[in-house]
Parts: structure tokens; C-alpha cells; sequence
């Protein structure tokens, strides 16, 4: 229970930056990438999609009206179209120039400079994407690009699976939002290294029959300090929130 476990120490962890430090810069922008590197985050977390004329670019949701100034499916859009779109001034004018990157542009300017941890989004609806993920990443492998730097995830397990087995030296995890029994979490750990879990459904046992099981646990998405806390007791590995709780008293990051 929340008693017990409150007087379990509090322990560092890895600091993953959700869609880059997106409290203080646009989500999934340069921006935002840079802003983590600044804070001294270990890890970006970013969001893939596949764009019409078939290249992954970097953007949580399907459609870019909320995040953008245009209008459609990134599957209806070309990169042209794309790179014509301002993605930062719905966040504030100051980061009008920031536009929706392709993930290339992230792994040349980002790559080994911090880790990256990289959702690929809905890719149910885009059957092209987890052979195209495996190939981009393998050829910046090629080019030295080191392969413990990169984690890929996503919510669809037969597509984590199907990555895991094309690309086996990427490190790949699930992400969960439900509750799960323990029969599945033992079938996972086949082609999933590790687990993020929304932060509610995360508890002692849990979290110990997991690491029994070998897996890294991440949490998501923290955004106040008194659930880093509890995330702190439980020993989770790492922690995925759009802020740096670095100031605040109890943060132990590794
Ligand atoms: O990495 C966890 C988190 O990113 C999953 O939720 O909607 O922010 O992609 P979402
Ligand atoms: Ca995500």
C-alpha cells in the first residue's frame, strides 16, 4: 500500500524528457530537444509518424491542428507541405521558426548527445512504419551511432515484437495504460526489454515481479513532485515528464 511504501528511500533514476522539455518549449520541436540537452535530461522521449510521401517525422498527434498552424493527416501531407508549417507559435511567438522535424534530423543533430526514446504512434495505421524505423536506425548504427543510446516503444505489442526481431540490438518496450496481469508480463519479456507504465497503475508488487523479471521500469507522465516522490520509493528506473524537477528537494537523478 501508499503507507508501506512511503518509508522506502527515495532513489535516483534516468530523466527522460517527454516530447522534449515541452514545459518550457514547443513538444517535439528542435526546441524542445535542445531545452533537455540544456537541463542535462539522459533522454528525449519523441512521437513517430509516417508522412504521405513516406518519411518518419516527429509529431504526437495525427492530425497537426493542435500543434501546428495548418490543417490534416500527417499521412495526407508531404514533408513540402510539412516543413511549411510553423509548430512552435501555438506554444509562443518566441519559437515561431520551429518546425515539425524529421526523425533524420533528430538522430544527425541529437544522436550520442543524449539518449533517444522513440514512440512509434499508431502504427496499426501505418504498416510501413516499423520496417522503416528498423531501417533509418540501423543505418546510423552503420555510421556509429551507438545502439545503447536508442530505445523504440509503442502500445501495439505485435509491432514491438516484429521490431524487436528485424532490429535485435535496439533496446524495445512496451507501453502500457491498463491494468495487466502477470501471465502477459511474463509473455512480453521475449522481445521487450523494458516497461512504461502510466505512473497510477504502478505498485509495489508490481514493480517487483517486473524486475524479477528482468525489465526496466519508466513512468509516465510525471508532472508534480509529490508523485516523483512515490515513483522515487517504488525504484522505478525512469522517470518521463515534460519538466525537470531538478530544484526541487527530494530529485535524485543518477
Ligand atoms: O512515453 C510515454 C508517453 O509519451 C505516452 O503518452 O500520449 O504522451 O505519447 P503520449
Ligand atoms: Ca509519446
Amino acid at each position: 500500500s501508499s503507507l508501506t511504501y512511503f518509508f522506502h528511500p527515495l532513489q535516483p533514476f534516468q530523466s527522460i524528457a517527454h516530447r522534449g522539455a515541452s514545459l518550457y518549449a514547443p513538444e517535439n520541436t528542435i526546441a524542445s530537444f535542445q531545452k533537455a540537452i540544456d537541463l542535462g535530461f539522459d533522454y528525449i522521449e519523441l512521437d513517430v509518424r509516417v508522412s504521405k510521401d513516406g518519411h518518419l517525422v516527429v509529431i504526437h498527434d495525427a492530425d497537426v491542428r493542435r500543434t501546428t498552424n495548418g490543417e490534416g493527416y500527417i499521412g495526407d501531407l508531404t514533408i513540402q507541405e510539412i516543413k511549411m508549417l510553423d509548430a512552435g507559435s501555438w506554444f509562443s511567438p518566441e519559437f515561431s521558426n520551429e518546425k515539425v522535424p524529421l526523425l533524420e534530423e533528430i538522430l544527425l543533430q541529437f544522436g550520442g548527445k543524449i539518449g533517444l526514446l522513440i514512440e512509434m504512434k499508431s502504427p496499426e495505421n501505418q504498416p510501413e512504419m516499423t520496417e522503416l524505423l528498423s531501417s533509418i536506425l540501423k543505418s546510423y548504427i552503420e555510421i556509429g551511432l551507438k545502439p545503447s543510446s536508442l530505445k523504440v516503444q509503442s502500445f501495439n505489442t505485435n509491432e514491438m515484437e516484429k521490431f524487436h526481431t528485424i532490429t535485435p540490438n535496439i533496446s524495445t518496450g512496451l507501453l502500457l495504460n491498463e491494468p495487466l496481469d502477470l501471465f502477459h508480463l511474463d509473455s512480453y519479456r521475449s522481445f521487450a526489454s523494458f516497461l512504461s507504465i502510466h505512473h497510477q497503475l504502478l505498485t509495489q508488487p508490481f514493480i517487483r515481479y517486473a524486475k524479477k523479471y528482468g525489465f526496466e521500469i519508466f513512468s509516465w507522465t510525471i508532472k508534480d513532485a509529490y508523485v516523483l516522490q512515490a515513483m522515487q520509493r517504488l525504484g522505478v528506473h525512469g522517470i518521463i515528464s515534460d519538466e525537470d524537477f531538478r530544484s526541487t528537494d527530494t530529485a535524485l537523478y543518477t
